[in-house]
């Protein structure tokens, strides 16, 4: 049996892929600000580090996958956050991990990003380039420029929506800069993302109101299934991801999200 270390294990998405590996025998390290095996905060510097050190104990050392499923969504009012969180709090914390990742022989890191990133126009091209320079007191001093200077009318209704696309642009794309490095690649580490689309977890419901209000032909991106995600939908993929058998697949951006990114943007391929 393997050992996973799943971050944003308390709910959700998170709570749905620490299940499914449970119920399969594994071992899994969920990592949240509550309920969970490791309690910290990814939102700092210290709190990643506390986080890695105590995934490293329990672990021994190796893991065999890390999904890496926290974060929050554009109702979060601080932008800066925003990015602390999606951008940095998944980066250092797998750049921490990696080396127990290629201890284990055939590494498997997944993280959430979001279509999101390719469907939101409201991405904030510096703020990717500053979240993927590493500097993340400029990231967040830019993060929140943005937001005060976006229109209020938008920022009412979704008060971080260009930091969040803007933060899971520039995680999709760290992805792919980093799983083709020789410290990933040739150490057997794959490194994927899973864009979901609207997904029915409390994160999204915290912003949409009640799942029997919701109606998928009304919502304000194309659904072409007609549905909405759970999050088993998304933990199905994650758990393809993090089998040893998906050794040929690194660097790649999955969309789980019901056609909406494949009805956007029809001929990106
Ligand atoms: P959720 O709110 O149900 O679960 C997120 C978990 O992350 C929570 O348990 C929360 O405590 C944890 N978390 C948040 N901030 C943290 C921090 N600073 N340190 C440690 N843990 C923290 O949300 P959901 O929907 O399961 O979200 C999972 C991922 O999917 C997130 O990265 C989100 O941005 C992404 N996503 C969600 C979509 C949706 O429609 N629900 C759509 C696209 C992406």
């Amino acid at each position: 049996m393997a050992t996973f270390a799943v971050t944003g294990s308390a709910s959700g998405m998170g709570a749905a892929t620490a299940a499914l590996l449970t119920a399969e025998g594994h071992t899994v390290i969920g990592v949240d600000l509550r309920d969970a095996q490791v309690i910290a905060d990814l939102s700092t510097p210290e709190g990643r580090a506390a986080a890695a050190e105590r995934i490293l104990e329990l672990s021994g050392g190796a893991l065999d996958g890390v999904a890496a499923v926290a974060g929050v969504g554009p109702d979060m009012p601080n932008a800066a956050g925003v990015m602390s969180i999606n951008y940095f709090g998944v980066t250092a914390l797998l750049e921490a991990l990696r080396p127990a990742l290629a201890a284990s022989g055939a590494g498997r890191a997944v993280v959430i990003g979001s279509n999101s990133a390719s469907t939101v126009p409201l991405v904030d091209d510096k703020l990717v380039e500053l979240a993927l320079s590493g500097d993340e007191a400029a990231t967040r001093e830019h993060a929140d420029a943005a937001q005060a200077a976006m229109p209020a009318e938008i920022t009412a209704i979704v008060p971080s929506i260009g930091a969040y696309a803007s933060s899971k642009l520039a995680i999709a794309r760290w992805v792919r800069r980093t799983a083709v490095t020789p410290e990933w690649a040739r150490e057997g580490v794959t490194l994927n993302v899973i864009a979901p689309g609207a997904v029915l977890t409390p994160l999204m419901l915290g912003s949409t109101g009640k799942e029997e209000d919701l109606n998928a032909d009304e919502f304000p991106t194309p659904m072409p299934l007609g549905i909405f995600g759970r999050p088993e939908d998304i933990a199905f993929w994650v758990h393809q991801f993090l089998k040893p058998e998906a050794r040929y697949t690194t660097g790649a951006v999955l969309y789980v999200d019901g056609g909406t990114d494949a009805a956007m943007r029809t001929d990106a391929q």
